[in-house]
Formats: C-alpha cells, structure tokens, sequence
C-alpha cells in the first residue's frame, strides 16, 4: 500500500513536471491532401509524445497563396501562429518585420549548422540568426505516368526529350485517353513552365532568365521556343483543367483517365496513401530534357515570437523535432520528398526518393542545382506573382501571342 502511494506520488510529480512545460503549438499550413495530411500528423503525434497540444491551423489550397493571405492578417493583427511554412526569401521578408523568434539556441544544441547543407541553412537565417527550421527537400521538375496507360497507349520507356514527349502524348490521345493531367491555377501552370524552360534552355538559361531575371534572357529567342513548347504542351491537357487541384490532376493518373503529370514530388506522397507501386503502377522521371538539373523546393517552419514561457517552449520543441532523425525519415516517407538532414539513411525510400537523393547532390556539384520559381525559392514575393500572372494569361488566351508574353513576363521581372 506504502509502495503503491510513493508511484502514484511519482506518477502525479511528473504528470505536474510535465503540465510545467507543456505548451500549446499552433502550426499554420497548407497540408491538407491524403498525402500532406498524413504527413503533418506525424509532426502532430512526435508534439503530443511530448505532451504539447497541437493546435492544427490548416489553410486549403496547394502551393500555399491561401495560407500566405490568411498568415499576413493574423500577424497584422498582433496574434500570429507559432509556427507557420513560410518558404525561401519569404522567410527574410517576415524576420525583416522582426516578428520571427531567435532560434539559435535550439540549432546550436541541435548542431543545425553541421547537419544541413549550407545553400539550405543560409535560407533559414536572417543576419546569420536561425529563424526557421527546415523539413525536407522536394524535387519540382518531375514528370509522373501511370504504367498502365502508357501501355495501353503503346509508349514504351517514359520520354526523355520534349520531341519523344510530344510523339508519346500523341500516342496516348489517339489511345482515347487524357496525355496531361494538369490544374490550372497560376503555381501549377508555372510549375510546368519552369520544367518547360529548364528543359528546352538547360541550367544556366534557367539561372538566368527564371532566378537572375537578365532581361536578355528573357527577351531571348530560347525563351521564345520555351514559350512555344509551353503553349503545346496545354494542347494535351483537358478542357476541365481551369481551376483544378493538383490532388485531384494526380488522382486522374492514378485512375487511368491520364498519362502524365508535370508535378513535384508531393505528387508521389498522393500516390503512396492511395497505396500505388512507385515502379509498378506509376512511374517517375525528370522531366523531359532536365535529367542533369534538379529544382528544389525546401518546405520549412518559420517560428513566431511568442510572449507565454510554454508556448515558447513548445515552440523550441516542435524546432528540435522538426529537425530530428525520427521525424525526418517517418515525414519524407509519406510526404515524397527527402530528408534535409544530412547524412540520413535512405534504406526505406521507394527508388524515386533515392534518385532524387543522388541527384540531389550530383547538381549540387555540377551547377544543376537550382530554387524553384513556382515554389517561392528564387525570387521576391512581388516579383514572382507578377511573373505568374503573365505566364497563367499566356497559358490561358490563345491570343495572347508569344512575343507579347515575353515583353510582360520581362515587365514583371523588373517589378521592385
Ligand atoms: C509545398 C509542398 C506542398 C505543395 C502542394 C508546395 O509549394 O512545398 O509541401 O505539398 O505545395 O500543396
């Protein structure tokens, strides 16, 4: 009885001890497809194993221009989330407001500095201070395919040209079936442009046109034939695509109404919760002409200043977490993206992961590495949702002519 009284004592001591340090969490972000969904709940069980309260802030609608709207009127209004995915130069122009928490502690005695590549941690500090906590990396320049359909179609290896690619989309149209599973919204139609211009100009056409924005580039004739195999691949896409949801463009592949889909890798963790066969029902490859380049897209956390002593360390926690081995591996596996941190086990990744792993550090050697416009990784927030716009018209109108989309994407880039 003696014995029993002394546990219960114990067990109630460290119940209070835990209540002490337990905070709440509030974590904005766009997640809500099966695949995303499944993901940021890993993120919610590791928070709760700590005893924290998760508070889930969820802003539908992929690429995250929701969300963005919904984070700027909670911070206006002096009541900003904890944590919220803020992504690439975004994250400086938030510290610059200096609402975004010090996180310093936490990566030096997590050992940020020596466990992410550098091109990474740059992105998450602000005048050399952590501000952000990095998840994964996500590969953009994809092209996704469902085995069936290219067989039926008679396509036998996954195009590796945008020539090869057009003569096997002809193929599946003639199949009587969809060669484009697309949805049109302005970071999914960019998300096809950029592999598009990666494809047809190479990595330094890229670098310059998309990331440097030099007006000769963008004025270029290369530009002019990107544009052009731009306005031919929407020929194989379907007239219901205005306005769809990239989830919803994904299940069209997997439910064999499609061939192909311009996608990041997010695509795969859609795939994957619906319990589809990387290799066996759907197939990855970079998209056409790109195979040697590789556009990245880091999702990360940004973290609020908070006032409350928990919340704050709730806060600390979810940043340790989110960069810890555990979450790391269990996160990227359903999300369909990589681990971050260096040096992580790559065993239980399906073969996309692993190439996306080599490649990953093949173009960090060889120059092919490059931030992904579409994804909020290049450029200023202004800028990029100008040249968005000009792209989406041009996809949109037919009469919009080629040199006119050139002459606004190059309006747009000069945009302050
Ligand atoms: C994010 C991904 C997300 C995708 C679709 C991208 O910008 O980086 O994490 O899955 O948008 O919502």
């Amino acid at each position: 009885m003696r014995k029993l009284t002394g546990l219960a004592a114990a067990v109630a001591l460290v119940a209070a001890g835990a209540t002490a340090h337990a905070g709440e969490v509030e974590v904005l972000h766009w997640w809500t497809s099966g695949g995303e969904a499944k993901s940021v709940g890993e993120l919610k069980k590791i928070m709760q194993g700590k005893g924290h309260t998760w508070k889930d802030f969820a802003v539908a609608g992929g690429g995250g221009d929701n969300a963005m709207t919904v984070l700027k009127s909670r911070v206006v209004s002096g009541n900003p989330a904890a944590a919220a995915q803020i992504k690439g130069p975004a994250i400086q122009e938030w510290a610059a407001e200096g609402v975004l928490a010090n996180l310093d502690s936490v990566a030096a005695a997590e050992k940020w500095d020596s466990l992410l590549p550098k091109v990474v941690a740059d992105v998450m500090k602000y005048k050399g201070n952590y501000v952000a906590a990095p998840v994964n990396v996500h590969r953009v320049n994809w092209m996704w395919a469902n085995a069936a359909v290219l067989k039926k179609a008679g396509v036998a290896t996954m195009p590796k040209t945008w020539d090869e690619f057009f003569v096997a989309a002809d193929k599946v149209k003639k199949a009587g079936l969809i060669p484009v599973a697309h949805g049109g919204q302005n970071w999914q139609d960019f998300t096809t442009f950029e592999s598009v211009v990666l494809g047809v100009g190479g990595a330094k056409f890229y670098q310059d046109a998309l990331v440097k924005l030099d007006p000769k580039a963008l004025n270029s004739d290369t530009m002019k034939k990107s544009l052009e195999t731009f306005r031919k691949v929407k020929g194989y896409t379907d007239a219901a695509a205005p306005g769809r949801d990239w989830n919803l463009a994904t299940a069209m592949v997997m439910q064999e109404k499609a061939a192909f889909q311009f996608m990041g890798d997010w695509a795969k963790g859609e795939f994957l919760a619906a319990g589809k066969v990387p290799g066996k029902d759907f197939l990855c490859a970079a998209a056409p002409g790109t195979s040697t380049s590789y556009t990245f897209n880091v999702d990360s956390f940004a973290m609020f200043k908070l006032k409350d002593a928990a919340a704050q360390k709730a806060q600390g926690d979810l940043a340790a977490a989110i960069m810890g081995t555990e979450f790391q591996e269990v996160f990227n596996l359903n999300k369909g993206s990589i681990p971050v941190r260096l040096n992580m086990k790559m065993d239980k990744f399906d073969d996309c992961a692993k190439m996306s792993s080599k490649d990953f550090v093949a173009t960090a050697k060889s120059g092919g590495l490059l931030p992904s416009v579409a994804h909020g990784m290049a450029i200023r927030p202004a800028a990029e949702g100008a040249i968005k716009d000009a792209v989406s018209q041009f996809w949109n109108d037919d009469k919009v002519t080629v040199a006119a989309a050139q002459s606004r994407i190059a309006a747009a880039a000069a945009i302050q």
